[in-house]
Order: structure tokens, then sequence, then C-alpha cells
């Protein structure tokens, strides 16, 4: 049957899908317009990049949809507050927050009418997002890429959180890997609605390099790790050269300067900002950081974001079945 459409404060997705934010330039205008022209959230990764920068990659995407647009926005960030209003000011529809905690972010959406979602990977701190007024909450599991608030899988947190989330539309992430999974997520849990990060890397309109979109294409389950983020956070990333030398503890990692002054607190084994773009914009796989969710070996081809939608919703609709009111 019709997947059911995802409404976020004023905004209604007919398609119960958001695209992960995915920072330093890997989510950017490029790849959240599709996502909103086939009736997703397409998400622009606001950490790490000059707000300037930000703001004209937000008026390029409103300009190239009448989709919805959101920001994803690490509050580890030093520039969170910044970021923020910037986003506000180039006219981003909903601002969706993780890594972190932040009471004022609620206010100053309410102030400027703006949805604010909240990424948690635990029962206590969903119950405060809602408290504190979040429009939607993201329930992120050891599965996702990136930077992790858990070790703990889906299907065994989720659970746990939909009982206490009772007023806002609940999401889950990590791991969905097909329009299957995303049913039965949908119909059995209880989500009303998926998040999904790694498949779209490996999309055309992704624009981070061909080699870093290659390496999602050849990782096998055994490449996948979970590493050390200067963060103070563990990340789930691809093994390579580079990650061999965090984990000999390799003392020559840490730069001179710190450049990009970009985390609150940060234990500046290596810089995220640099590894980050080394991979992903430069194309360096082996020196550079490779976020990846788990189960990137289940896709190996790089398709367009229609194709992920087209596949995604008819797998998806083929086995949903109405949740049953419990
Ligand atoms: C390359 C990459 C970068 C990511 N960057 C961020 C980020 O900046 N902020 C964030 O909240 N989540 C980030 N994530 C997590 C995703 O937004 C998403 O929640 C998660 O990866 C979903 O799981 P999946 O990749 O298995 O679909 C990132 C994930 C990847 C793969």
């Amino acid at each position: 049957m019709k997947l059911p459409s995802l409404t976020i404060g004023p905004y209604t997705a007919p398609i119960p899908l958001i695209q992960g934010g995915m920072s330093i330039r890997v989510s950017t205008a490029a790849l959240a317009v599709p996502v909103a022209e086939c009736g997703g959230i397409g998400v622009i990764g606001g950490s790490g990049i000059p707000v300037d920068e930000l703001k004209a990659d937000i008026l390029k995407a409103k300009q190239g949809t009448k989709g919805i647009i959101a920001v994803n926005i690490m509050f580890a960030m030093r520039d969170f507050h910044a970021l923020v209003m910037g986003s506000i000011e180039a006219g981003v529809d909903m601002i969706i927050t993780g890594a972190g905690f932040s009471r004022d972010i609620f206010k100053i959406g309410r102030e400027h009418n703006v949805p604010i979602v909240s990424i948690v990977s635990s029962a206590p701190f969903a119950v405060l997002a809602e408290k504190f007024g979040a429009a939607a909450i993201i329930v992120e599991a050891k599965e996702a890429g990136g930077h992790l608030g858990t070790d703990r899988p889906l299907r065994e947190i989720f659970p746990e959180i939909r009982r206490v989330v009772t007023k806002v539309p609940l999401i889950a992430a990590g791991g969905i890997s097909d329009g299957y999974e995303m049913a039965e997520i949908m119909d059995q849990y209880g989500a009303d609605g998926v998040q999904i990060a790694t498949r779209f890397v490996m999309t055309k309109e992704c624009e981070v390099s061909e080699s870093f979109k290659q390496a999602f294409v050849r990782a096998k389950a055994e490449d996948v790790t979970v590493m050390r983020s200067p963060v103070g956070m563990p990340g789930r990333a691809i093994r390579n050269a580079f990650i061999e030398e965090l984990q000999a503890g390799a003392p020559g990692l840490r730069p001179e300067k710190c450049e990009f002054k970009c985390l609150r607190k940060c234990d500046y084994v290596y810089c995220i900002n640099d590894r980050l773009t080394r991979a992903a914009g430069q194309g360096d796989v082996e020196h550079g950081l490779i976020f990846s969710g788990e189960k990137v070996y289940k896709f190996n081809d790089i398709i367009t974001v229609k194709q992920v939608f087209d596949q995604f919703v008819s797998q998806a609709e083929s086995v949903y079945k109405e949740p049953s009111a419990t």
C-alpha cells in the first residue's frame, strides 16, 4: 500500500524520506534539490564550512526547488549559532541538529518560525527534545555513518524511544538499505519516516569526488570500522591507510597549527576538517577520512537520486501495511 506522507511543522513531504545531512560539502544543494524534487526532504550539511558558503548553497537550493530544504548543523561546531542564523536568513525550511544538545536552538526556531528537528540516540534525550519543542525527532543508531551517539542497533533503541515520544514524528536512521527495511521500520516499529545517507553518496548528483564514490562501491562489510573523532565521539568510516595509522596511535597526524578552529572542543589528534576534505573533496581516499554507514557493502552502483527513490518507494509500497494501533 501507499506510504504515508511525513509532516514536520508546516511542511509535508509526500515521501517519508529524509536524505541525511553530510557535512563538509558531501550533501550540498546539488544533492538536496533532486531529493526535494522527488518528494523527500533534501538536507544540506552545514557544519565545517564558512557561513557565507552555507547561505549561498541554501539560496541555490531554494531557487532550485519548491520542495523541502533543511540544513544539518552539529552542536559541536564553534560557530553553531552563526550557522543557524545564516541558514535562517537564507530561508532554510527546517534545521536538524545533532552531536550535542542545545536548548537555545528551540527558542530561536520559535522566534523565526523554523521547525527544529533533533537527532538523538537514547530515550532520555528524546524526552528532552520533545519537551523543549522539537518538531520531529530522528533516532540515529550505531549503523549510521559519521559520528555515533550509541553503539546499539536501530531495532534495539527505536522501540524504547517510540514508547516515550508521543507528540511529534519519529524518524529512524542508520543502516536502512532498501525499501523493504523502510517498510519494516515504519509498519512494524512505528516510525513516521526514515533518514538515509550512505545510499545518497552513491548517486550521480552527489558532488563528492569520483574516488570517494568508488571507495563506497568497493567497500566490503569488513572494511567498515569505528574510529576516534576529535569531536570526542566515535565515528564510523571505511578503513584505509589513514585509519590504520590512527589506530596504530601515530603521533604524526597532529597538525602543526589549527587552521579551521571549527570545533568547540577538539582533542586535536588529527584535523577532521582537513581529512574529510581530502577524501570527499580532493579524492585522496587513502589519507583522507571516509565517513560511511555500516551497510555500505549492500550497494554496488552509482545511480541517480530518482532511481534511489523509485527503488525504495516501490519496494516499500510492495510490502507496507498500515501500522496496527497498539
Ligand atoms: C559521509 C557522511 C557524513 C555524515 N555527516 C553527518 C553530519 O555532518 N551530521 C549528521 O548529523 N550526520 C551525519 N551523517 C549521518 C547521516 O546523516 C545519517 O543519519 C546516517 O548516515 C544514516 O545511516 P545510513 O548512512 O546507513 O543511511 C553522515 C553520514 C555520512 C555517510
